[in-house]
């Protein structure tokens, strides 16, 4: 019977509340996962969704009970688990059917596959999918890569489920190949250095301030009802007044300080560093749950160090409290101009043209760094055709000139007070390295040209020179 109009294989917890959310709008789609006890189990929980699912027992009865030209999403994981996948399915898809990856994969593995499939008559799509699980079942920001033909037959299904920002849906073809899964990354890049920037101003309310977590949960509330509204805040105020049901402790109070990673974050820094794009915030965020993860190694320096332990003075809470809302906005918009400078970079380096306007529209909702901010974000890039770095967009000069005092306060108080702040004080080392305009890079061509003779450009006439070195180099 190849009646449904989808296919999904997969069926971990993105999976599932995919193909519930795609059933809910109306479609029949077939599901299967490897371990048939998985879909058992997906299938007894379907509730009345039921009626628009059709399990698949083998892939052979999956593919089947498809009606072609069959799209068949992915929610696998990334990496070698996709390759296999498409080997199998290459053996049993037809000509025209549709492979849609909609992992955290790397784009180099999609343009990889890509390039695998030309000529195999399969239609292959890289799509990055973002909210996790309430987003997969309620509506993701979905990041489309591939040929806009392709697209064209899997745009109604894919809009349909999407998240809505005013009634838009936050799904968009964004260029071919790679392009959608490029854009997941650097997403979850700038995901990194939010959630770290929070961490930081969440240490600063904690070791310098000296509040619990559910007044500094206050603090979030409030602030989510200003400019730093975005689901990511909205959560943080909701973890730090959760408390433990075990120890009646707070919940964040039991956690081990040791961050995970599967990989995105690490590849926007590669890829930023490949092209020669700072995102300065993001490699921070990076390395700062890198280091996180090396509890042991930090459990021995804090006692070899114990004698540089001072008592920490950071003033006034209230006004304290005022500034880092507005340093946090700042860093902020740091990591954002170059999580979108990276784009821009790489949008010429693969010839994809992304349509930055739209990646920041269809952010606003659905996804882990969904804000009002990426409304503002959309605007400047609508009305600045060619933006070289929303730095210099004139609404973010008006936000950065209101916001950096703060962040220089605190990045300063911080460092004063050894309250570690990795993201928000190289934002600002960004910011004020960006605005200006002779910096000290001189001395490092003379270094080089002393050293190596790799000859600098002179202010005052054009051409390579060496400089009066004599015998040394
Ligand atoms: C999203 C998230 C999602 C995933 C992260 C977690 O946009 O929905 O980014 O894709 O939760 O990749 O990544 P880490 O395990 O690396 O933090």
């Amino acid at each position: 019977m190849s009646n449904a109009e989808i296919g999904l294989i997969g069926l971990g917890t993105m999976g599932s509340n995919l193909a519930l959310n795609i059933a809910e709008k109306g479609n029949r789609i077939a599901v299967f996962n490897r371990s048939p006890d998985k879909t058992d189990a997906f299938m007894a929980a379907a509730g009345n969704l039921k009626g628009h699912l059709l399990p698949g027992k083998t892939l052979e009865e999956f593919i089947a009970s498809i009606r072609p030209p069959r799209p068949v999403i992915l929610m696998v994981n990334a990496g070698a688990p996709v390759d296999e996948q498409i080997v199998v399915l290459r053996k049993l898809m037809a000509s025209d059917d549709i492979i849609i990856d909609a992992g955290n994969a790397n784009f180099r593995d999609t343009m990889r596959r890509f390039k695998e499939l030309e000529g195999s008559g399969l239609t292959y799509i890289g799509m990055g999918v973002s909210g996790g699980e309430e987003g997969a079942r309620h509506g993701p920001s979905i990041m489309v890569g591939g040929s806009p033909e392709s697209y064209a037959r899997v745009e109604k299904v894919l809009t349909a489920i999407a998240a809505r920002y005013n009634d838009e849906p936050c799904c968009a073809w964004l260029g071919p190949n790679g392009a959608g899964h490029f854009v997941k990354t650097i997403h979850n890049g700038i995901e990194y250095a939010d959630m770290q920037m929070i961490a930081e101003i969440y240490g600063v309310l904690r070791d310098g301030v000296g509040l619990a977590p559910k007044a500094i949960g206050e603090v979030f509330a409030k602030w989510n009802k200003g400019k730093l509204n975005s689901y990511l805040i909205e959560i943080t105020a909701a973890v730090l007044k959760a408390d433990d049901p075990k120890t009646g402790k707070p919940m964040v109070d039991v956690i081990v300080d040791s961050a995970g990673q599967k990989g995105t974050g690490r590849w926007s820094v590669i890829e930023s560093q490949m092209m020669g794009i700072p995102a300065t915030a993001i490699e921070a965020a990076v390395a700062a749950r890198s280091l996180s993860a090396m509890r042991a190694e930090r459990a021995i320096a804090e006692n070899l160090y114990a004698k540089l332990n001072k008592a920490r003075s950071l003033g006034d809470p209230n006004s304290l409290i005022d500034k880092l809302e507005h340093a946090l906005f700042a860093g902020k918009i740091a990591a954002y101009a170059q999580g979108f400078a990276v784009l821009e970079a790489a949008s010429k380096e693969f010839s994809w043209n992304l349509p930055m306007s739209t990646i920041a529209r269809i952010w606003r909702a659905g996804c882990i760094i969904r804000s009002q901010f990426l409304d503002t974000i959309a605007t400047a890039y609508e009305e600045n055709n060619g933006l070289a770095s929303l730095l210099v967009a004139p609404a973010f000069v008006t936000m950065m000139q209101a916001a950096t005092p703060a962040l220089r306060h605190i990045v300063a108080r911080g460092a004063q007070d050894a309250l570690p702040l990795p993201a928000l004080s190289s934002a600002l080392s960004y910011f004020d390295s960006y605005r200006q305009a002779c910096g000290t890079a001189n001395l490092i061509q003379a270094q080089r040209d002393y050293f190596g003779a790799h000859g600098f450009e002179r202010l005052d006439s054009p051409g390579e020179f060496h400089g009066p070195w004599g015998g040394i180099q």
